[in-house]
């Protein structure tokens, strides 16, 4: 009896391990390529037709190109942890009450809360292999350092490669600083005003014009130095702070080298698919192009129509192609869903070197203009998705999430709101509409627009509640501030400003009781949603408070012993190429 229930068990068994080696051949890989701050309209099958993008172009020939996909956010840090989390950033505490709307410090507290629950996780629990290699920007650590509860490696991935912070001008030697210029300013100025004053009383005691004791001269000098060393302390050391490339838990390289970064980048992706071609893999590809600064190869510099930032769009194609290359080299190409999106819209303020947005109006930072929120977003899946399809219907960086577990045949979590919707039935044309009905646009926690797609109509209605206002008057952007803020400087639009986008997606005409007869009815139903919509909101603890931006030297990751946090693990002569 004993024999023949071993033999029933480990047919059991085999047959089980059986069915689950089918059902894993049939689930595909992911590989998901995220620029940053790339415009729409920097992408020729986005209509560019003078900076050259062959690669993003083709995937679109042979896949599906989303026209009206949009960001949850138009910064960094909101939008990423949208795009991980499926859910807007207000309802993971992701998104600022103040003007600091990004993580400022690798040694700040704020990040992806623990218990958000990130497409990565799910997939590592389906046995995905899960890699992301590139920019991170989520945070670090929360009480101590190491302790990585917003890190990568926490969040369902099984290695990570590349910056827990992101490319920014303190990554550079010799270009300006753009973390808390005013603050860094002021403490400079006060240091520099106690100096003279300190100068000038020891002057005047020494030849007795002032009569002050010796120890209020020194106080203040005193006073005059801690001011200056706080300000040397968590400024002077940006570089070191901020500009560093872990991998996994270690960090390999501090400050990090700009010029050998696309090309650690770019081989660290290849060798995570070629390590993992035999079991499904995702790899979240999350590229430093096209951020300020630059940093183009040599063999990209002065190719393009469009200065230092157009070889900069081109040398980011050119790395996709790469990727698709090696896909298509294992025999992976039909097994392999490939998505290409940018996290928001182009930085227009950013002068030569900004992005471009198209017809579309604004760009990074606004939450409502759609310049800030529609971006490139293309999907292939060779023998599954259509070939050439394009789709205008509202969707969501969200979207990915519910898209990509349902695909690996896991389970999108039950015990919270998720505002990203399925994008299959839309892809394979089993729906006309997508089910984004409405769609909140917010900047900061302030929610600015709203978008509507009725049911069973061609329109799509967008009412602004507050915009930026823009300098120079005239302009379309805030050129005297780098960035528009989302509480100040705004106008607030009652009744709000409404367009069609459908008929007017550079959203220049305004609509009225005049030109729009149902312009009334239309406002009324937005405001149900927004009401609707704020009751499903809670509070939840909030990342971008004041005491979990701060710089924490606790929490500063660092390679060697704090405060000298210095190491190469990486270069081995390897440099430009
Ligand atoms: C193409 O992109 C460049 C650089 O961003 C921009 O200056 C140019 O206006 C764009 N061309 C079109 C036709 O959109
Ligand atoms: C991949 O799918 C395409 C489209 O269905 C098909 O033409 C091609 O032969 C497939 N390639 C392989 C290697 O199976
Ligand atoms: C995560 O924890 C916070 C604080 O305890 C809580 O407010 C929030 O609802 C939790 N989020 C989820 C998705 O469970």
């Amino acid at each position: 009896y004993r024999n023949i229930l071993l033999a029933i068990l480990c047919s059991c068994c085999l047959w089980r391990s059986y069915g689950r080696t089918v059902e894993t051949d049939s689930r595909p890989n992911f590989v998901l390529i995220m620029a940053d701050d790339l415009g729409i309209g920097d992408i020729g099958c986005y209509g560019n037709d003078t900076i050259r993008t062959p690669n993003i172009d083709k995937l679109a020939k042979e896949g599906v190109k989303l026209t009206q996909h949009i960001a949850a956010a138009p910064l960094c840090t909101p939008s990423r942890a949208a795009f991980m989390t499926g859910r807007y950033p207000v309802r993971s505490g992701m998104d600022s009450s103040s003007r600091v709307r990004v993580l400022l410090w690798t040694g700040g507290s704020g990040g992806l809360p623990p218990n958000e629950t990130t497409f990565a996780k799910v997939l590592q629990n389906e046995g995905y292999a899960t890699g992301i290699i590139g920019k991170w920007h989520l945070g670090v650590s929360c009480e101590v350092r190491n302790d990585h509860c917003h890190h990568p490696l926490n969040h369902g991935f099984d290695y990570f490669y590349g910056l827990p912070f992101t490319n920014a001008m303190d990554c550079k030697p010799g270009e300006e600083s753009f973390i808390m210029v005013d603050v860094q300013a002021n403490l400079r100025l006060v240091s520099q005003m106690i100096a003279v004053a300190v100068v000038t009383l020891t002057v005047g005691k020494l030849t007795d014009l002032v009569f002050i004791s010796w120890k209020v001269v020194a106080c203040l000098a005193v006073f005059g130095f801690l001011f200056f060393a706080s300000w040397y302390l968590c400024f002077g050391f940006l570089r070191y702070w901020n500009c560093f490339v872990m991998r996994n838990h270690e960090v390999v390289q501090q400050p990090l080298m700009l010029e050998m970064l696309p090309h650690k980048l770019l081989e660290q992706a290849v060798q995570y698919i070629e390590r993992n071609k035999q079991i499904p893999f995702l790899l979240f590809f999350s590229l430093l192009h096209v951020h300020t600064p630059l940093f183009t190869r040599t063999k990209f510099i002065g190719k393009s129509k469009h200065g230092q930032y157009g070889d900069n769009v081109e040398e980011l194609d050119w790395m996709v192609g790469e990727i698709v290359d090696v896909v298509e080299n294992l025999g992976l190409a039909n097994k392999t869903l490939i998505y290409f999106v940018s996290d928001h819209g182009g930085h227009v303020e950013d002068c030569q070197v900004g992005g471009w947005n198209g017809i579309y109006r604004g760009g990074k930072g606004m939450g409502g203009w759609e310049g800030g929120i529609r971006v490139p977003g293309v999907l292939r899946w060779p023998g599954v998705f259509p070939a050439g399809r394009e789709i205008d219907k509202p969707t969501s960086l969200m979207d990915i999430y519910p898209t990509l577990i349902t695909l690996a045949g896991g389970q999108v979590p039950h015990d919270r709101i998720i505002d990203g919707r399925n994008l299959m039935p839309l892809i394979e044309g089993k729906v006309q509409q997508s089910d984004h009905e409405f769609m909140f646009h917010y900047c900061g926690i302030y929610l600015h627009a709203v978008r509507w797609q009725p049911k069973d109509s061609g329109s799509i209605w967008k009412a602004h509640y507050l915009t930026p206002v823009f300098s120079p008057e005239g302009a379309i952007g805030c050129y005297n501030k780098h960035i528009c803020p989302c509480h100040e400087h705004v106008t607030s639009h009652d009744p709000p400003l409404l367009f069609d986008l459908s008929k007017d997606p550079s959203e220049t005409k305004r609509l009225s009781p005049r030109t729009e007869p149902h312009f009334h009815e239309i406002l009324d139903r937005i405001a149900v949603a927004v009401e609707e919509h704020k009751k499903t909101l809670s509070p939840v603890p909030q990342q971008f408070s004041f005491s979990n931006i701060l710089w924490k030297p606790w929490l500063q990751p660092c390679c060697g012993i704090f405060p000298f946090c210095w190491c190469d693990k990486e270069s081995n002569g390897v440099r430009n190429s």
